[in-house]
């Protein structure tokens, strides 16, 4: 009723200009399948126009702190198929896209998982038939003698079929120059993209600067991996955030003297100018683990512990020295 009404026509009269004249003002009904909204808005839009099983899942895409990027991508694709879908109600031509991408960025900041729920995503959207991942690196391509490179590519591909073919380290094809095997990984890789066209989504990953040399020394690669997300390096209060979120579906708690020790701690770490490798994330996930197991031993040591002692984690219970980056 609501639309109907401001669809309608208003009779407008202008007492001034032209005092007989009536004026005509059409009230376009404004429901737009995607709203011109800004962009942390964008990710309740599409919550509250997805179907039940997509909001899920993009429920746990939203849950993941940062990661702007990657939930901007998930969202213009989610965007372009409702707005296919309006189109072919139409008659109007649609616009198939290609969804190959590039994830990257430091380790530990999310790339995998971020692949996984993709495909997830992407399989509930009806773009990919199965939604899986298939990981391989290097070693999962790259034969050792003539014609089994293109063997072991061409059997991945096919068990990536219907989900996403993530290559890890994509760079280290590019490793050992012309005569390398990698390069006819690479070369039947690509192939396969147009061969499969639509049938899996492959996604390059890796560090940033390695990512961007391997794509400058294969001027055709690019153009065919059209979505680049860039994954941050997260700050000292995006690790916490991580951190409360993993501890709380652990069952977990941290004091507020723990919470002091950690912060302390990473500001000190992301600021070491000689620390190589800081795993973002997956740093936060080994710190929690090894807390947890320092608690137990606490906890054996004091006799019958409470529910809030069995749940909560104290500042002694962090030893980050034994911490794997
Ligand atoms: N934004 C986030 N919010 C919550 N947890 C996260 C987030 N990013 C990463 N994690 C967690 O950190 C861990 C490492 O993430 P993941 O393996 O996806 O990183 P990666 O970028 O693939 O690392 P690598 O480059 O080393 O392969 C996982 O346990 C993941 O669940
Ligand atoms: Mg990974």
């Amino acid at each position: 009723m609501k639309q109907q009404a401001s669809a309608a026509t208003t009779l407008v009269r202008d007492p001034v200009e032209s005092p007989n004249r009536i004026q005509v003002v059409f009230h376009h009904p404004t429901t737009p399948i995607i709203k011109d909204k800004a962009p942390e808005s964008l990710g309740e839009t599409v919550r509250t126009t997805a179907s039940d099983p997509l909001r899920l899942i993009i429920d746990e895409l939203e849950a993941m702190i940062g990661l702007a990027e990657a939930k901007r991508v998930m969202y213009e694709i989610y965007a372009l198929l409702r707005v296919n879908q309006e189109r072919a109600k139409h008659q109007l031509k649609i616009e198939q896209q290609v969804y190959h991408m590039v994830f990257k960025g430091s380790p530990g900041t999310g790339k995998t998982t971020v692949a996984r729920i993709f495909g997830r995503i992407l399989k509930e959207m009806g773009i990919l038939s199965k939604g899986h991942l298939i990981e391989a690196e290097r070693a999962d391509l790259v034969g050792e003698f003539i014609g089994h490179t293109a063997q072991k590519t061409r059997e991945l591909i096919k068990k990536a079929l219907g989900g996403i073919l993530f290559v890890d380290e994509a760079y280290s094809l590019a490793r050992g120059g012309e005569k390398d095997f990698g390069k006819e990984a690479v070369d039947v890789l690509t192939k396969a993209m147009e061969d499969h066209k639509n049938e899996f989504i492959c996604i390059l990953a890796g560090y940033t600067d390695e990512m961007d040399d391997f794509l400058m020394l294969n001027p055709g690669l690019p153009s065919r991996f059209p979505i680049q997300i860039y994954f941050n390096d997260y700050d000292v209060e995006e690790l916490m955030q991580i951190a409360e979120q993993m501890i709380a579906v652990k069952q977990y708690q941290m004091s507020t003297a723990a919470k002091d020790k950690i912060r302390v701690h990473l500001h000190k770490q992301k600021s070491d100018p000689f620390l190589d490798g800081f795993s973002n994330a997956r740093y936060i996930r080994n710190m929690i683990e090894q807390a947890i197991r320092v608690q137990a031993v606490r906890l054996l040591q004091t006799g019958q512990p409470s529910r809030e002692d069995l749940m909560t984690l104290r500042a002694d219970d962090f030893v980050f020295s034994q911490i794997q980056f």
